[in-house]
């Protein structure tokens, strides 16, 4: 496996793969990888002739300077994981190897057909622009015919693939096909993510009823006279009733557009909930 830092030597990479005709796959992150990655990774080195890795902590996408700081990076246990299962390069720039000073300032902005609008993207301005200016860019450098995200950020995905299939940028990208991956929890049913690495152990504990309620309330939306409305309020009533637990948000949407929706099919359940200092986010399926 090669670690890359520099855009000419990825550039140089991805020319010598083409030239044999061999097929891409890239699996963007920010590091801090987990099984969940793992799991995405391993996907792309089955379907794809090479696989590319991208580690980077993007600047462009954090709307608070601290969340950005205290991200957790450690590159070298990174590498190793993906070695040893197979990825073929890894691509970790800095920074400045990825945007000019004036990209930084992030004056970047997509229309999104209001899919940014709600959720992460209402508490996060701005975060689905850097977003899709890291990844856009990622795509461009890389020319991947398959690209792999986790289901866990489920809005991103969406987002994500509307910019592939419909958003001004049709067609740019060739053939590239994104792919959702399933969450992959802890066997608590905690759902992994690079954040739990800032939990205490009491903390993780306590995270572990998010999954829980989540999972308990598809039960709920069974029940005789059971609507979105009810099932919403129970579920926040729920998480917040634990100690150490605040919800941000939890709101039940078509899956498709991400707007509200009065009935379970098609619907998908997604919170955003703060355990102690550190902000979680998982989401649930109801209906088909
Ligand atoms: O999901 C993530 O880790 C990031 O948002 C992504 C897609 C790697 C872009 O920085």
């Amino acid at each position: 496996m090669q670690i890359i830092t520099t855009k000419q030597e990825l550039l140089q990479q991805v020319e010598a793969c083409k030239t044999l005709n061999k097929s891409i796959g890239l699996v963007p992150t920010m590091g801090a990888l987990h099984e969940g990655h793992a799991s995405l990774v391993r996907r792309a080195v089955s379907e794809n002739d090479v696989c590319f890795v991208s580690v980077f902590v993007n600047p462009t996408q954090f709307n608070n300077k601290e969340d950005l700081a205290k991200y957790p990076r450690n590159l070298k246990r990174d590498a190793e994981l993906l070695s040893n299962i197979g990825a073929h390069y890894v691509f970790a720039p800095a920074p400045e190897e990825m945007y000019t000073a004036e990209e930084m300032a992030q004056t970047f902005s997509f229309d999104f057909a209001g899919l940014d609008k709600v959720m992460e993207g209402k508490m996060r301005p701005g975060h689905f622009n850097g977003v899709v200016q890291v990844v856009s860019r990622l795509f461009y450098l890389v020319q991947p015919d398959r690209a792999y995200f986790g289901e866990k950020d489920f809005q991103q995905l969406a987002i994500l693939r509307y910019m592939v299939e419909r958003s001004e940028l049709a067609g740019t990208f060739g053939s590239l096909r994104i792919f959702g991956c399933p969450i992959v929890r802890e066997a608590s049913g905690l759902a992994m993510s690079s954040r739990n690495e800032r939990l205490s152990d009491e903390e993780k504990t306590t995270a572990v009823n998010i999954s829980r309620i989540l999972f308990e309330s598809q039960n709920w939306a069974k029940e005789k006279g059971a609507t979105v409305a009810k099932v919403q309020q129970r579920v926040i009533d729920a998480v917040n009733a634990v100690d150490g637990l605040e919800v941000e948000y939890y709101e039940i949407v078509d899956q498709t557009t991400l707007l509200p929706t009065d009935t379970f099919e098609h619907a998908i359940g997604c919170i955003t909930v703060y355990c102690g200092p550190v902000r979680l986010i998982d989401n649930i399926p109801y209906g088909n």
